[in-house]
């Protein structure tokens, strides 16, 4: 199992997620509850983000003020659910910057496979956040990760909703150095790599192509 791995279990977070998993929960819905939960994580998963001082004038004196120090952080979504988890976290973070990956699961080998890839410059002075609704089988996770490695990052965390026992022991053995932030850890996998009890296909909830 990931020694680095958070689980944020708010209990708005879990009120919001019993909702989601709830198969009569409406698309609309759905996606307005994610947008909310990845809102609540955001702010978890970037409570230790580095500080430094800057001087500005208050309406009535000077003073040294906390902002935020370093390169802006970069969001990297691997299409297509975890477009389902950016608008929350941009409206936290608006200046942050976004990088996509197009990873498609291949349905015998469960083993993914990439379309898309398209990432800010200058990703080994930023923090890169991943997100994904699920980390299932953990082969997505690990592509992307992978591959945004290889673009240089270096400082790397991991934002699902769900997460899986498997998805997290292949991804802590293939890279230990990435932190895990999930709003719930649930039972196991079926032999299609759906979690259970899951959510069902978080992009056809998401975005109603059931
Ligand atoms: N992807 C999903 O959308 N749902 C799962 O349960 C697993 C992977």
């Amino acid at each position: 199992m990931n020694n680095n791995f958070v689980l944020i279990d708010h209990p708005l977070i879990q009120h919001k997620l019993t909702i989601m998993r709830d198969r009569e929960t409406t698309s609309g819905k759905f996606r307005l509850l994610l947008k909310e939960i990845s809102l609540l994580m955001g702010y978890e998963a970037t409570r230790d983000l580095p500080l430094s001082s800057k001087n500005i004038e208050t309406p009535l004196e000077e003073m040294e003020a906390p902002t935020l120090s370093g390169k802006k952080l970069c969001f990297f979504s691997i299409l297509r659910a975890g477009d389902g988890l950016l608008s929350g976290l941009l409206e936290l973070v608006p200046s942050a910057r976004i990088g996509h990956i197009g990873l498609y699961r291949d349905s015998e080998t469960l083993e993914a496979v990439e379309y898309f890839f398209k990432a800010p410059k200058q990703l080994s002075s930023r923090l890169c956040l991943v997100v994904d609704p699920m980390l299932a089988t953990g082969h997505s996770a690990c592509a992307a990760i992978d591959k945004i490695k290889r673009h240089g990052a270096k400082n790397i965390r991991f934002i699902c909703l769900l997460a899986s026992p498997e998805g997290l022991t292949v991804l802590a053995e293939r890279h230990p150095d990435v932190t895990v932030y999930a709003a719930a850890l649930d039972r196991e996998l079926n032999s299609k790599g759906y979690i259970l009890p899951g959510i069902g296909d978080a992009g056809d909830r998401l975005f109603g192509t059931t």
